[in-house]
């Protein structure tokens, strides 16, 4: 099938292939607990992306902000991919002042080869995965660092590189969000309804994905921490495995998560195309009260939005199951 859409003065007519191939590398995005919560319009030179409100976590994500990140990367796979198929990417956040659960517009804009770089990232979207291991102890890049704090300031966002001297004060913040997780049931139970059996289901986190780096250094709560004042020595010694980084921004508000979440999947697909694993050390930002502590921490003057654990994987772990992408574009 290579047929035609709709053609349009001065814009890309991008054929059924190219729209589906666009929703297939935007769909690949991560999500909060894969709940996937985006919805795709194609339109005849690009896609849109709404926000699937059946898909909300009301306890863990009680203001969206993990969805609209979530919908912010899938986002950027869709510019990702736009720019393989040979076309100048445009993206428009949140067009439609009426419509607030409008996303985003994508638009495949003048002709243009793919750079070696844009081919690059195209081709992590299909190995990029949430590595909830163990990492290989390995001296940080300084290299890539450099690239992804790059990359992430093009999308008007930063990354904070924790410095060893802030580990221990980050292992605590993360070690009483933990617990705070660990002790809320409707926290837990919500978690627990995204659980599932390998190879069951289209969406959701599958067993085999969950961690063998003990929780929280895993990123998912699954039960409870033992109990006990003050946090345990390994949690600090557990996150020196990685290279660990907090995402910024400076406002607060839909359009800030949607850049969020662009820049946080441009950072992912740079990692896995340099052969890095990554996994979420969120429980901080999660626990909304505790957000203005780890900003103050790390002496950053805006919003934490991510923190990310980066490094070298001993072991691959499988893909995650996606909707079919039938069931995710509007009718
Ligand atoms: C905004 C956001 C928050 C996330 N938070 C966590 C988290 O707290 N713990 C965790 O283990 N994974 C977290 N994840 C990773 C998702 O669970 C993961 O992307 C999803 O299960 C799909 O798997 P994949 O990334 O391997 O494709 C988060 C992802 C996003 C986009």
């Amino acid at each position: 099938m290579n047929d035609t859409v709709l053609g349009h003065a001065q814009t890309a007519s991008l054929t059924s292939d190219d729209l589906s191939a666009i929703a297939w590398a935007a769909t690949r995005a991560p999500s909060v607990h894969n709940t996937q919560p985006w919805a795709l319009r194609a339109r005849p030179d690009g896609l849109e992306v709404h926000e699937d409100l059946t898909r909300a976590l009301p306890v863990v994500d009680r203001f969206g902000r993990g969805r609209l990140i979530s919908c912010g990367a899938a986002t950027y796979s869709a510019t990702v991919a736009v720019a393989h198929l040979g076309w100048a990417p445009q993206t428009a956040l949140l067009p439609d002042p009426v419509n607030p659960r409008h996303l985003a517009n994508v638009t495949a804009r003048a002709p243009q080869p793919p750079t070696a770089d844009d081919e690059r990232l195209y081709a992590a979207i299909a190995h990029r995965r949430t590595h909830r291991r163990v990492f290989m102890p390995a001296p940080p890049r300084r290299d890539l660092t450099e690239a992804l704090v790059e990359a992430v300031r093009g999308h008007g966002a930063w990354l904070h590189v924790v410095v060893p001297a802030r580990r221990e004060r980050l292992a605590d913040l993360l070690w009483r969000a933990a617990r705070a997780q660990a002790d809320d049931e409707a926290f837990r139970a919500e978690i627990g309804g995204w659980l599932r059996v390998a190879g069951e289901g289209t969406d959701g986190v599958p067993i085999g994905s969950l961690g063998t780096a003990p929780y929280p250094i895993d990123g998912l709560v699954t039960g409870t921490l033992p109990a006990g004042e003050g946090t345990p020595e390994w949690v600090a010694e557990e996150l020196g495995r990685a290279t660990v980084a907090v995402l910024f921004t400076r406002g607060d508000d839909p359009a800030d998560w949607l850049r969020a979440g662009m820049a946080l999947q441009h950072l992912l697909l740079l990692a896995t195309a340099d052969g890095l694993v990554a996994s979420f050390a969120d429980q901080p930002v999660q626990q909304t009260r505790m957000r203005p502590e780890l900003a103050a921490t790390l002496g950053e003057p805006g919003h934490a939005q991510a923190i990310i654990r980066l490094g070298e994987p001993l072991v691959t772990v499988p893909p995650t199951p996606r909707r079919p992408l039938d069931e995710v574009f509007l009718r």
